[in-house]
């Protein structure tokens, strides 16, 4: 059978259907783009297409589905040799993400997805790296608010800056508008899909410190002046307290700046990440939180608590159903990416003299602006691959797509990007 352009794969979950959903409308500024979903359930790909095609007024009874399982290793192969570029939403991907990427690589099949586990991610890099190459197919994970706000608003803030950036501390904050905030008590902000994911996740973490070895046998040059981690609990401005945030941008964009250090022979720009929370007490609240429920991911019988009552460990956060249209389209987000460094022409041994900002801003973090997010680097891969460093591998967002329109599209579908001199 003919390859598709693009198949989304985990078509019928919340993430997925929201990305075959807003394909469907993105497919029309590319009229020859060809396009299927695939999943393991005929009825429910048939209900998921007969919904959307009248939700938007289409006929969608031409898209191909395709009947994919994750155990079967047959048909995730016969899935992937009917794609260019598999979008797989398939999650939690340390659970079904590698048979994807195998299948994918031997069929030679670009893949991208909106991971946020790092160690699915740095092991996918280790193992599928060299035969990625091989097949001369591209594999990039973390294509969604995890991680492309932080790790391609620091290639947007190092391409603006004019000099050499020295380090980068980001600061993210999302409100729901005061008006949802008593519907988003009651829906969540988060479906379970990505609560499960981030609870396997922090459970596993252990594993880091080895996959990094065998990933990296060295460590990147230090380069002074050493951006030093903030304190836990501190302020940023007036009102607002910070704490570290957990998510895997830091590991994304070292991946990202490591590429650039052993590729492009550049300096690597040194970069910490962190969350707005507001007031004291929340943030005291927020950071004990999260160290109760890495605590309790660490052991099977609290570990399947975490995952039975949601919506209790989260504060409300998470919920089986899932945020509301109105919670998420009423969700703002901001990154803030404060770069330093020094002017050019300038000796990069005396005191840094240059600041800039880039803030990255959208809507509907987890299933708006992800949605556009890897939909736009999957047409990244499809139409500028000639743009993408060398012939194909396991790269981040940050290294494929530094040279493509990536960040003009996103730019021009709500997730903005504003470079600010200081
Ligand atoms: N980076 C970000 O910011 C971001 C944002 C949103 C989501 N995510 C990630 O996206 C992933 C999905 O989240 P979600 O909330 O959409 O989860 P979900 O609603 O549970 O969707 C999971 C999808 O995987 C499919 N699936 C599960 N097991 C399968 C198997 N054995 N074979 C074939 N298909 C299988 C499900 O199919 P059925 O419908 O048949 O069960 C469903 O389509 C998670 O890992 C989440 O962390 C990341």
């Amino acid at each position: 059978m003919s390859r598709l352009d693009l198949v989304i794969f985990g078509a019928t979950g919340f993430t997925g259907l929201r990305v075959v959903e807003q394909l469907a409308k993105v497919a029309k500024k590319y009229p020859a783009m060809t396009w299927g979903v695939a999943g393991r359930s005929q009825a429910k790909l048939e209900a998921l297409m007969a919904n959307i095609g009248k939700k938007i007024g289409e006929d969608m009874t031409s898209i191909r589905i395709i009947i994919a399982e994750v155990t079967n290793e047959r048909s995730l192969q016969d899935m992937c040799e009917q794609a260019k570029v598999l979008i797989n939403c398939c999650g939690p991907y340390l659970m079904y993400g590698e048979p994807v990427v195998k299948a994918a690589v031997e069929a030679k099949t670009h893949c991208v997805d909106v991971s946020g586990e790092p160690q699915y991610i740095e092991n996918v890099q280790l193992k599928y790296n060299d035969a990625a190459k091989e097949a001369g197919v591209y594999i990039v994970s973390a294509c969604g608010f995890d991680s492309i706000p932080n790790d391609m608003g620091l290639v947007y803030l190092q391409q603006n800056f004019e000099g050499t950036l020295n380090s980068v501390e980001s600061y993210v904050s999302v409100e729901v508008t005061p008006e949802f905030q008593n519907e988003a008590a009651k829906s969540g902000i988060i479906h379970f899909g990505t609560w499960e994911s981030a609870i396997i996740s922090a459970g596993r973490s252990k594993e880091l410190v080895p996959l990094r070895k065998m990933l990296y046998s060295d460590d990147l040059p230090v380069f002074e002046p050493k951006l030093r981690a903030k304190s836990t609990f501190h302020k940023l401005d007036e009102d607002q307290w910070c704490v570290p945030f957990p998510g895997v941008d830091e590991s994304v964009v070292y991946r990202t700046q490591r590429f650039f250090h052993d590729h492009e022979n550049q300096r690597a720009i040194q970069f910490k990440t962190y969350i707005k929370i507001g007031s004291l007490c929340t943030a005291i609240q927020t950071g004990f939180g999260g160290v109760l429920i890495t605590l309790l991911s660490k052991t099977a019988p609290t570990m399947k608590l975490l995952l039975k009552y949601p919506k209790l460990f989260s504060g409300g956060m998470v919920t089986s159903e899932g945020p509301t249209e109105n919670v998420m389209n009423n969700t703002k987000f901001t990154f803030e990416l404060y770069g330093e460094g020094w002017d050019k022409n300038t000796d990069v041994s005396e005191k840094p003299n240059k600041k800039a900002v880039v803030k990255v801003k959208g809507v509907n973090p987890a299933y708006g602006a992800t949605v556009t997010a890897v939909i736009y680097c999957a047409i990244a891969c499809l139409t500028e691959q000639d743009k993408i460093p060398g012939i194909g591998g396991v790269l981040t967002t940050g290294a494929a797509f530094h040279n493509t329109s990536l960040i003009k599209n996103l730019h021009e579908n709500n997730l903005t990007f504003e470079y600010i001199p200081c």
